[in-house]
């Protein structure tokens, strides 16, 4: 990799801060100086800016207020001078009515952090599922030298000698209890022992699978995704990437110097291979459009078809981070998918993604299968269209029951979530096995925010029955720890009017994986009329940072970024204001 010439100190983006002499500039050392520091400490050094975003209401992050520390020493260790700026932090479990109506948020603060503050390089600290989005896109725009440092997964979750995995389990044994297989005793034990130390979902949930494509495009040191939180090496990488960060500042190495179309191409073949996330797919168009690359579904499903599954982990397969993690982790993983990579793409240690894997090793060829023995030959994720989704949607085929692939049956259609709620149980709902559940007003606009509602329930009649999986569809997200067969991302919404919202109890609707397709068998005429009935909901929010949300906000195909979000890199560095 050519490294740019060194920087010299009065280059750096903080010497019109600190190195200046004037009024302002003493108003910024005396200010420094306030905080006890002496001016050797900062006097021509790097600003490393580390976006923290701990919480006490994040248990993903609980271990940030830690690990800050070790980044600050590896800072320090190298020349620079850190500065921790908190950053909101999106804590999936807690925020209501979902972390996704936060992202653009958080990747508006972070990139307005960077651009208001001293800083010459950042460190990135997040893991919860929309962090590690949300800062990337922030860091994306506003292109200083950036390293992501994940938050880590926590480590195998435990009930009576079993492993539980995030998310996964929790859905299979709330099925479970509402059978009537299990007490609430039972429940109470998986309560106590699902999520039992620092770190994020460690099922290949968005956070493993975000993470693992943030260290694929080559924004992380190698390796750092799959480390368990709580283990000793994960310390020993957030110093190492505070040492590494000051460095880029000198070699200007930044995001632009990175991404690639074909470092995205690799970043979505490996989510495919991990059996990763669906909300994957929303995640990498916003940051691949931040970085002026021209990622869309259409290239998601022709990656698909040619990738296999061969990382057999939750809930896809059958083991955990944790196992991923001592198997040899993602540089193992990378190393089985042979010449599906471009390993050629530069990384942020001044490597190429070949020469960060070399001499990695696959210790369990049962958690990272060769390509001859794969979990699923291909469609990890499948992109369907048709005319109740003309923009596309989503489904994971390798996680459904395979005979649902192909699959026709009437709808049975709730128009909100609170619809679904009130009568999703009732013994006299008319639903059989064959049923299709549709969940209408789910999407970016309708929920509002897109939440992770579209693993729908199955009605406990049908639960009672022994049914554990049959076709649903919403224009929702999915958890990336959930499994079924659940069409998503139903694009247009049906909030903004798209043929979603015409459908109706009865209907046939007709799913073909193969084919790619998902139809209402309605005649055309029915549907124009529909649509010429149809009357726009009203906006669900009135004041706030909501307005501005339903204002901007932009469809699930393409990445539902704002769009005022959504320049170029070039051209959001060239609107950085004067500093005086
Ligand atoms: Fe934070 Fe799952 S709740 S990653």
């Amino acid at each position: 990799m050519t490294t740019n010439p060194r920087k010299k100190p009065e280059e750096l983006r903080s010497h019109r801060w600190y190195g200046v002499k004037d009024l302002r500039s003493f108003g910024h050392r005396s200010r420094t100086a306030q905080m006890g520091y002496h001016r050797s400490d900062y006097a021509g050094k790097p600003v490393i800016a580390i976006i923290n975003t701990w919480s006490d209401i994040n248990p993903c992050h609980s271990h940030f207020k830690q690990r800050v520390e070790e980044v600050k020493r590896g800072i320090w260790q190298a020349g620079g001078f850190p500065v921790e700026m908190p950053a909101i932090s999106l804590s999936e479990p807690f925020q209501k009515p979902t972390t996704m109506l936060y992202r653009n948020l958080l990747a508006m603060e972070c990139e307005e952090l960077l651009r208001s503050y001293p800083a010459d390089g950042c460190v990135l600290m997040g893991g919860c599922d929309k962090t590690t989005p949300a800062l990337v896109m922030g860091a994306i725009s506003m292109d200083l030298p950036t390293i992501f440092m994940p938050a880590g997964p926590m480590l195998r979750g435990d009930y009576r000698g079993e492993y539980l995995g995030s998310g996964s389990d929790t859905w299979k044994y709330w099925a479970e209890l509402r059978a009537g297989n299990i007490t609430e005793d039972d429940w109470q034990d998986v309560e106590n022992g699902i999520a039992r130390s620092p770190g994020h979902c460690m099922t290949m949930g968005t956070a493993s699978t975000m993470t693992s494509a943030v260290e694929v495009l080559g924004l992380t040191l190698p390796g750092a995704s799959s480390i368990p939180a709580p283990d000793s090496r994960h310390a020993q990488m957030a110093t190492l990437t505070g040492k590494r960060i000051v460095d880029m500042v000198w070699e200007d190495i930044k995001p632009s110097d990175i991404l690639t179309t074909q470092s995205f191409d690799n970043a979505v073949t490996a989510c495919l291979g991990l059996g990763g996330s669906t909300n994957s797919i929303v995640h990498l168009i916003a940051m691949a459009r931040r970085a002026g690359v021209a990622l869309d579904l259409k290239r998601f499903d022709a990656l698909a078809r040619q990738t296999p599954v061969i990382a057999n982990l939750r809930p896809s397969g059958k083991y955990l981070m944790e196992d991923f993690f001592y198997a040899g982790g993602l540089r193992a993983f990378l190393t089985q998918l042979g010449e599906l990579i471009d390993f050629s793409q530069k990384t942020i240690n001044g490597q190429t993604l070949g020469q960060n894997v070399e001499g990695a090793k696959v210790f369990n060829d049962d958690v990272i299968r060769p390509r001859s023995k794969p979990l699923v030959e291909s469609d990890g994720l499948a992109v369907l269209t048709g005319n109740l989704a003309p923009g596309g949607a989503v489904i994971k085929p390798a996680a459904m029951e395979a005979h649902l692939r192909k699959h026709k049956g009437p709808a049975v259609v709730f128009k909100d979530y609170n619809d679904m709620n009130a009568r999703i149980d009732a013994p006299d709902l008319a639903v059989t096995k064959d049923s299709v559940i549709v969940l209408q007003s789910a999407g970016p606009q309708g929920a509002p925010g897109m939440p992770e509602w579209g693993q729908l329930p199955i009605p406990q009649k049908l639960l009672k029955e022994g049914v554990r999986d049959m076709l649903r569809i919403s224009d929702a997200r999915m958890s990336g720890t959930s499994y079924g067969a659940c069409v998503l991302h139903v694009t247009p919404e049906s909030h903004v009017g798209g043929p979603f919202a015409l459908v109706r109890d009865g209907d046939i609707i007709e799913l073909d994986v193969e084919a790619r397709s998902i139809n209402m068998l309605v005649p055309a005429e029915e549907i124009a009329r529909r649509q010429a009935a149809w009357q726009a909901p009203q906006p669900k929010f009135t004041r706030g940072f909501g307005v501005m949300y339903l204002k901007h906000i932009q469809q699930a195909d393409t990445g539902c970024d704002f769009d005022f979000l959504e320049t170029e890199k070039k051209a959001a560095a060239g609107e950085e204001p004067e500093i005086h």
